[in-house]
């Protein structure tokens, strides 16, 4: 498969810099080899997050004109409200200034200390989240997700079997709720099938208890269902995002992906005690629930663009663009997560490394490869990000050490991407000369934000 043509034209353009290698060398030792603390100027393909990245259309930018920043009842929350509802169908909808804003409400609602949260997979900062009010995040993958080099359509899905298992173990009492992640960011960017949504659905209904989506990439997760489960191929977009959400209780949104914005996220619930408390504490947090968080002007952008994210053309594009990325590479044998995801692809850096072993990151050397020969920012998804201490110390290291390349929304064309797979392709070709790392700072929760490291050997 060939990258596919854009379903849109440039209008405006932001220039970037070419670095050369001895720039760059330079400046990921000053950066304690970490891509966060890396000035984004010195970056010529950014794949650090397709969050809050995307290009805004021309629609979108006029929107943001028609800004009305009334503090209460501005005209682009009720826009904003009616273009969610008719998505996604929940009763009551806050903004948020981001998608962990909107997990930390629900959470400061929902959870007590010591509940259980499970979740297909998740993501960093539901997870900190959870971890922040003392409870304990499951996370009930099905196992084919464990295998990168594995194909199953749907690999993001939750086992449900674990969920059951988790309700028998630990009783409902101590699970206030179940979450679904869509698409599974940190299995690759997988989808999950509608008949997991619905069996979890009906899983956490026979225990009465409320089942909430991270929705943040639910659009792409929608295109993947038309595209491979059966029955979806003739229904549209918006019919399965309604039918998808029918089944759940509630939302938490980042805008920042899917909803095609820079910045963003609500919560949508249909419990009206959750939401009158997230209010109250929306108020206190971010803001009067008419713009928690946002100027009207976001608001507006937010409700555009939720338009445009479920465009099936444009869906077509952005699977295709990573699918055909995924082809590249794949004919020159680098190993990666297999099937691409919706908005990246993620290297297996435990199989394109296995000289570096796991307390000297593996990924995370991929990484620094990939921004030293080439100017390209992607992000460790391994045992930087997700290793933990154990009580003796010791580090316990998650299943695998990828990075992922994610792929901002509508920002870099095919040539871009080829670049990339070429500079990929040319790494692993000189991948025994790449050398480990090692921790000299870290901080106790999210430490890859923040982690300063120097090189081994
Ligand atoms: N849930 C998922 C699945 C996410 O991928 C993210 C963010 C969030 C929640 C939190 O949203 O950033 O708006 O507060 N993911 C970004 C990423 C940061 O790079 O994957 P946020």
């Amino acid at each position: 498969m060939e990258f596919p043509a854009e379903p849109f034209r440039v209008k405006v353009v932001e220039p970037v810099r070419r670095t050369t290698r001895e720039e760059r060398d330079r400046l990921i030792r000053e950066a304690g080899y970490n891509v966060f603390a890396l000035p984004a100027a010195s970056v010529y393909v950014d794949l650090l997050t397709d969050s809050g990245t995307s290009a805004m259309s021309d629609y979108q930018w006029a929107g943001m004109m028609m800004g009305d920043e009334s503090y209460a009842g501005s005209k682009n929350y009720y826009h904003f409200e009616e273009t969610i509802r008719s998505i996604f169908g929940f009763r009551y909808i806050i903004p948020t200034h981001q998608g962990r804003a909107a997990e930390n409400l629900l959470f400061s609602v929902a959870l007590r200390e010591g509940d259980l949260v499970p979740n297909n997979i998740h993501f960093d900062t539901t997870r900190a989240n959870v971890l922040h009010k003392r409870g304990v995040p499951l996370d009930l993958v099905i196992d084919e997700a464990m295998f990168p080099e594995k194909e199953h359509p749907f690999k993001g899905n939750m086992d449900p079997a674990k969920l059951e298992k988790a309700f028998q173990v630990h009783g409902p009492g101590k699970i206030p709720l179940v979450m679904l992640t869509v698409t599974n960011n940190s299995a690759g960017g997988q989808p999950v099938s509608m008949e997991n949504v619905r069996q979890v659905s009906a899983i956490a209904k026979k225990y009465h208890t409320p089942f909430i989506i991270d929705a943040c990439r639910y659009a792409e997760n929608c295109y993947f269902i038309k595209e491979r489960e059966p029955g979806y191929g003739g229904r549209s977009l918006t019919e399965i995002a309604r039918e998808l959400f029918s089944y759940a209780d509630g939302c938490t949104m980042s805008a920042k992906k899917d909803a095609l914005v820079n910045i963003g996220g609500f919560l949508a619930l249909n419990d009206e005690g959750w939401m009158d408390k997230a209010k109250n504490l929306l108020i206190l947090l971010e803001g009067y629930p008419t713009y928690g968080g946002l100027a009207g002007r976001d608001l507006e952008a937010v409700a555009r663009g939720l338009e445009e994210g479920l465009d099936e053309d444009y869906l077509a594009y952005r699977v295709g663009q990573v699918r055909a990325l995924g082809e590249r590479l794949d004919r020159a044998g680098v190993p990666f997560v297999k099937p691409t995801g919706g908005h990246a692809l993620f290297l297996n850096a435990g199989a394109i490394l296995p000289q570096i072993p796991r307390e000297n990151f593996p990924a995370q050397a991929l990484v620094v490869a990939l921004y030293r020969e080439a100017g390209i920012r992607a992000v460790e998804i391994g045992g930087l990000m997700f290793g933990e201490k154990e009580a003796d110390g010791s580090e316990k290291y998650p299943a695998l050490e990828l990075v992922r390349l994610a792929i901002p929304r509508r920002v870099y064309t095919s040539l871009h991407l080829t670049y990339v797979a070429d500079a990929v392709i040319e790494i692993f070709r000189n991948r025994e000369k790449i050398k480990g790392l090692r921790l000299v700072h870290e901080a106790a929760l999210l430490r890859h934000f923040t982690a300063q490291l120097e090189e081994v050997g």
